[in-house]
């Protein structure tokens, strides 16, 4: 045990930073440089059945953008609000040799008391099933189910799952906990009115945590061109979404009221990030954009970051869990106070700059 050790349900990690499933966990040797960042876990890049979804990573395309929507150089070194705005497919692999490559991974990453994360995308339920079974099966130790991909309506019908419903949420988790004893982490989308919801839907269905939450869709005209930029809609993400995943992560803590397992994917760049994530609820956060577009001493200083923060406080990753969720207040448990717009004046027409 150390400051930094986290448990996720029955799970204890070294430390709360997980490399996140894209395209910088796509290879094995992508894997094992992610696992020799220091990460806690490392989710691989998902697949499933679909050839629609496999077909579809040939026509991935990225662009960083600054904050006035201008491109950036691919240099590893992006500013920290830069986005990320792009569209992505499935891993290609036949099935069998990923996994047993995956299972391979996953025994290095025993040595380094780490975990590979297998990750899976909905596509068909059974076929899910079976593929959750042959992954147990196979010795890797816990699983990742994404029912929350933002590509999901862009993609070919069927391929991609992007579940909103939570009766169906329910039915998915349900089928693959009866398929697998895994411990069964279950990313759930952002784009919904009630991500809490989904959440205790995806609990109810058997799920171990929940990792809150994929990207939103957006749609950037490029003034040059007067087209859409990479030529459709595309997942857009950035330093910017992290207030909007923390407050998922605070709303579904307070829901559950019991330390239920949460995960935090979408807006984390560097180890304070994963602070701020952890104070709003999260045992543990997935940081993929950053590792994506920074490499992978990104993980190695967040570890480093994160330490160090917890150091100062003189505290540990388990006593900070949800500090700040559990201290939000209402807009009427303020305490009455001058409120800030008794000293506001206006810019006064015609000043100087
Ligand atoms: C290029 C790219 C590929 C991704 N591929 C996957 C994937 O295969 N499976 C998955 O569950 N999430 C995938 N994601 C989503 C990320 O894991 C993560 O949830 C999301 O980008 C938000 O977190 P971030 O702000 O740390 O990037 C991908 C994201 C990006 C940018």
């Amino acid at each position: 045990m150390t400051r930094l050790t986290t448990r996720i349900g029955n799970l204890t990690l070294k430390n709360p930073v997980i490399c996140g499933a894209g395209e910088q966990t796509m290879t094995a040797e992508a894997i094992r440089a992610a696992l020799h960042s220091g990460a806690g876990a490392v989710v691989a890049k998902s697949t499933n059945e679909s050839q629609a979804a496999k077909a579809q990573l040939d026509k991935t395309d990225y662009v960083l953008l600054d904050s006035h929507w201008r491109r950036l150089p691919w240099n590893f070194a992006p500013p920290a609000d830069a986005h990320l705005f792009g569209r992505s497919g499935l891993v290609q692999r036949d099935f069998d040799q990923w996994l047993e490559e995956l299972a391979g991974l996953d025994r290095e990453a025993r040595m380094l008391d780490s975990y590979v994360v297998p990750s899976l995308i909905l596509s068909d339920l059974e076929q899910c099933a079976e593929f959750a079974r042959r992954i147990e099966q196979a010795g890797l130790r816990v699983l990742e189910l994404n029912i929350g991909a933002p590509h999901g309506e862009e993609a070919a019908k069927g391929a991609i799952v992007l579940e909103r419903g939570a009766a169906r949420i329910e039915t998915i988790v349900r089928r693959i906990r009866e398929a697998t004893r895994l411990p069964l982490w279950i990313k759930l989308t952002g784009q919904s009115e009630d991500v809490v919801g989904l959440a205790q839907a995806a609990r109810r269905g058997g799920a171990d945590s929940v990792v809150m939450m994929g990207r939103f869709m957006g749609f950037l005209p490029d003034l040059d061109t007067g087209l859409p930029l990479l030529g459709t809609s595309a997942a857009i993400g950035g330093a910017w979404a992290l207030p909007l995943t923390a407050r998922w992560l605070m709303l579904t803590r307070k829901a559950m009221a019991d330390d239920y397992p949460l995960i935090a994917t979408n807006g984390a760049r560097n180890g304070l990030d994963v602070a701020r994530f952890l104070l709003a609820g999260a045992c543990a956060t997935e940081m993929t954009s950053a590792v994506f577009t920074g490499g992978y001493e990104v993980l190695s200083r967040a570890v480093e970051e994160l330490d160090a923060y917890v150091a100062s406080r003189d505290s540990s990753v388990e006593a900070l869990l949800g500090s700040a969720a559990d201290r939000v207040e209402s807009y009427q448990q303020q305490a009455d106070r001058p409120g800030w717009w008794q000293g506001f004046a206006p810019k006064p027409t015609g000043s100087p700059e």
